[in-house]
């Protein structure tokens, strides 16, 4: 079967995909193009603009950009580097935007009076690329000036590694740099202004107010900053600023001319440090002009036969970038709806997902001697943090400005979003993770590298133990991948591949998804590492059933239990399970070994039904044998141990009640008392179905018109302490609770279904909650958040939560 699978699938690639491109795909050809495709692009994405190449670790070039009104004193207390909430901005965040092509972000910064646009382009080949910023003010009459910033350093050895003004005097307009990375070869910045005035009131005879300090003319300020300081670029340019402005204030005891505030806060090399690879470039842009200012920057390869050679050639390239990402975007997703909001919306949305994606290298901090505590379960301080490293990795982040950073919980979901739109990028930062996974098997749960990525990380979630596990959804993703592309291969039809790609996949991006002989030398190369992960899972998180032999024997039960497969989350408290993902959920009271997680043991049957989905794509026999086995011994004990009949739903366990030999179900119907269901363990046709069906599709329960609540609202701690998981709307689970849905119903999705049932109310309702919550939430704020009131659908918690709050994206184009 596969074998033929394949042939066909070759064949008919030579035909549709190498007739166009003149090649067959292949290892090398995928390689090349991911390669090309993704070494460029604003990968700091803690930054409002930030751009550092991706796998370019020794010698990177790292540019950003920075901006303030510099025409009043307390301008520079408005100064914007990093993406922050607390800047307050109206609006800000990609509106198309695809790492391998670039997009368009928009920035509405009021405080500042200003509209800023940045658009990110590249050349064909992915070697050379540009960036435009075009700014307006908001209000022309408001009299503010617009002074941006732009900083770049060629990091490395400056021996090997350097990045020169090219002409040291002459016109300042039109600046130029040389750059030798030893990397990426010799290059060359070019900055072009376009459009706009800067600073100039012609009352005056000279804006000079100190040697340098002219707000007339573009400043440029070399010096040397170390590499490990760069991102400090806000820091460094305040504290020479600082100095220069105590300078020329101490020595102007008179008034200065207010005209002369804009030169006062211009950078200027003030105590003569020697040219070095860090830059700064300073444009005070007159910002009463309703035509704004504009200006690129270009960067060329010096041997490339792609150079970008003219302001008119960005403005074509830009075009066609933003051409082609609304055409990917309309290929891998359908809108039916009538409202064209909802395509802005969701095309934004995805957008800033994927503008989220950053490019991370440095040391990480693990402590590895702190023992948790399993007496009395209080907080452990990890206080013995060791820098390991170095380690990369590429990863979307959950939010930019509040965790700009990888998180493995968030990152599965981030995934499934990615796949249906990029499948090959899903799969490329997949494998940056299983690259982190350690020889004992365990990867961190929050992958915070190097001190850029710590500077915004509170100092008790700064320490990574490698006792604490969190739930596996990247398997969850890796498997949803894998079974699409076991669904191709089953699919013999060579007409239904024709139809699917011309219709919903771009040949260059769906390559895996495609071409399975590619998936599978994938597989083959991460399958061990994979094996090491899920050992440590099973080792680490496993919890012994020994408290329960006598109980169980009594219930007549034990001979159906799988004694190997019990888990319980290392590392919980009294009050919080972090591990869990799902912080402050009420779990079992009080917290005891002999405890049994029934979502730590849904996701073990997860990670297996992912392994022994490798096995299956490998042809590995005895392994999927092996796999089935553990998987079906899961499901089993799923019903066995952890559902009460009582309760309806899926229960955590304990040794305990009134005599202390029960088997004790601790039951808070919510998110966790589905999970079995939402991840699929369940056999399709399970009469335990309709309870669960019941308990979402009830308004006193979970059902609420924006989604289902984290927690019911009949439970004693709905809205209770933190309120994080106690009642709030999440996407995630709501995602998974709709996917599932359409597994175990797939009437809920048919046009003219047999019959209406609850199932299919619970999808349609469900459906329509999710995106009028998302959506309208976007319309009055221009934000996605990290959770939504249950009492009245308010988004809330962290703004600009485009991780897997842009789940949504796949609910409103997939049917
Ligand atoms: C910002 O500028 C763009 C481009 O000129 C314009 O289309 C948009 O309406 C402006 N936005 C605001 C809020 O002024
Ligand atoms: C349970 O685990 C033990 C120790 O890892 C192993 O020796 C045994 O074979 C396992 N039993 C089953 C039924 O898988």
């Amino acid at each position: 079967m596969l074998v033929k699978f394949l042939l066909h699938i070759t064949l008919w690639l030579n035909i549709v995909i190498g007739s166009s491109s003149g090649e067959p795909f292949n290892d090398a050809s995928f390689e090349k193009y991911t390669k090309q495709s993704l070494l460029w692009a604003p990968y700091r994405s803690n930054c409002y603009f930030g751009l550092r190449p991706r796998n370019v670790d020794a010698t990177p070039l790292i540019a950003g950009i920075m901006w303030f009104d510099n025409s009043r004193t307390d301008g520079i207390t408005k100064f914007r580097h990093f993406v922050d909430q607390g800047d307050r901005m109206t609006k800000y965040g990609w509106e198309m935007y695809d790492p391998r092509l670039g997009g368009k972000e928009v920035i509405i910064d009021d405080e500042n009076n200003l509209n800023l646009t940045i658009y990110f382009t590249k050349s064909h080949d992915g070697d050379n690329w540009a960036f435009r910023v075009h700014g307006e003010p908001l209000d022309f009459t408001r009299s503010t000036t617009a002074s941006i910033i732009l900083y770049l350093n060629q990091n490395g050895d400056p021996k090997e590694s350097r990045l020169m003004k090219a002409s040291s005097e002459g016109d300042s307009d039109f600046l130029q740099f040389d750059g030798l990375s030893k990397e990426l070869g010799e290059y060359q910045i070019s900055i072009w202004d376009n459009l706009g005035e800067l600073f100039n009131d012609r009352d005056l005879r000279n804006m000079e107010v100190a040697p340098g300090c002219d707000a007339s003319k573009t400043a440029h300020v070399s010096l040397t900053v170390p590499d490990g300081s760069v991102w400090k670029a806000k820091d460094i340019f305040q504290t020479l600023m600082a100095d220069s402005v105590k300078a020329i204030l101490e020595e102007k005891k008179a008034d200065v001319h207010t005209s002369l505030i804009p030169s006062i806060f211009t950078i200027r090399n003030y105590y003569q440090f020697p040219a070095g690879n860090f830059h700064y470039v300073q444009k005070t842009f007159d910002n009463s002009d309703p035509k704004g200012f504009e200006f690129d920057v270009v960067y060329n390869k010096l041997e490339s036969q792609e150079r970008i050679n003219t302001p008119q050639q960005v403005s074509s390239l830009i075009a066609s970038t933003l051409d082609e990402v609304t055409a990917r975007f309309n290929r891998h997703f359908h809108f039916k709806s009538q409202n064209n909001g909802h395509r802005q919306f969701a095309i934004e949305t995805l957008s800033n997902l994927l503008g989220g994606i950053g490019y991370f290298h440095g040391n990480q901090l693990v402590d590895r001697t702190t023992e948790l505590d399993e007496d009395t379960f209080k907080e452990v301080q990890l206080t013995h943090p060791v820098e390991e490293g170095p380690y990369s990795l590429f990863t979307s982040v959950p939010s930019r400005a509040a965790f700009p950073r990888g998180f493995y919980w968030d990152e599965g979901f981030h995934l499934l979003q990615i796949m249906d739109y990029d499948f090959d990028l899903a799969v490329e930062i997949c494998s940056s993770w299983f690259e982190l996974i350690e020889d004992s098997g365990w990867v961190a749960r929050e992958v915070i590298l190097g001190n850029e990525a710590r500077s915004k990380v509170p100092d008790r979630f700064a320490v990574q133990n490698p006792n604490i596990a969190n739930p596996p959804t990247l398997l969850l993703a890796f498997s949803e991948m894998l079974g699409r592309a076991i669904e191709q291969e089953n699919q013999d039809s060579l007409n239904r591949f024709g139809e699917n790609t011309e219709d919903s996949l771009t040949p260059q991006t769906n390559q895996l998804e495609l071409n399975s002989d590619l998936l599978i030398n994938y597989a083959k190369k991460i399958y061990p590492k994979l094996l090491k992960h899920y050992n440590w899972f099973r080792e680490s998180q496993r919890s012994s059933l020994d408290d329960y032999l006598d109980v169980l024997e009594e219930e007549g039960i034990l001979n159906e239990i799988h004694l190997n497969e019990t888990y319980r989350w290392r590392g919980r408290t009294v009050t919080h399970c972090l591990p869990s993902g799902m912080d402050d959920y009420p779990r079992v009271q009080p917290p005891d070994e002999s405890e049994l997680d029934v979502d730590a043991l849904a996701w073990v049957g997860v990670m297996t039904r992912s392994m022994r989905q490798i096995a299956h794509i490998l042809g590995l026999e005895e392994d999927e044998a092996f796999y089935q086995k553990i998987e079906s011994n899961i499901v089993e004990n799923l019903d066995t141990l952890h559902w009460s009949e009582d309760a309806g739903c899926y229960c955590d366990i304990t040794v305990g009640g009134e005599w202390d030999d029960e088997r004790t179900f601790a039951c808070h119907h919510g998110y966790i008392s589905l999970l079995p269901f939402a991840l699929k363990l369940m056999p399709q046709g399970s009469p335990k179905l309709d309870r669960l069906i019941s308990l979402m599709s009830d308004p006193k329960e979970m059902f609420s018109d924006y989604g289902l609540t984290s927690l019911s609202k009949s439970d004693l701690f709905f809205g209770k302490g933190e309120n994080y998981w106690r009642g709030p709307i999440w996407m995630n689970i709501n995602y998974l609770v709709l996917d599932a849905l359409k597994y175990y119903y797939p009437d809920v999705v048919a046009t003219s279904p047999k019959k209406s049932t609850e199932a299919r109310s619970l999808y349609q309702a469900l459906k329509k909650n999710l995106i009028n919550t998302v959506f309208d939430n976007w319309e009055k704020s221009g934000y996605c958040y990290e959770q939504y009131s249950p009492e009245n659908g308010k988004g809330q918690g962290i703004e600009h939560f485009t991780g897997w709050t842009a789940l949504v994206v796949n609910i409103m184009g997939r049917d």
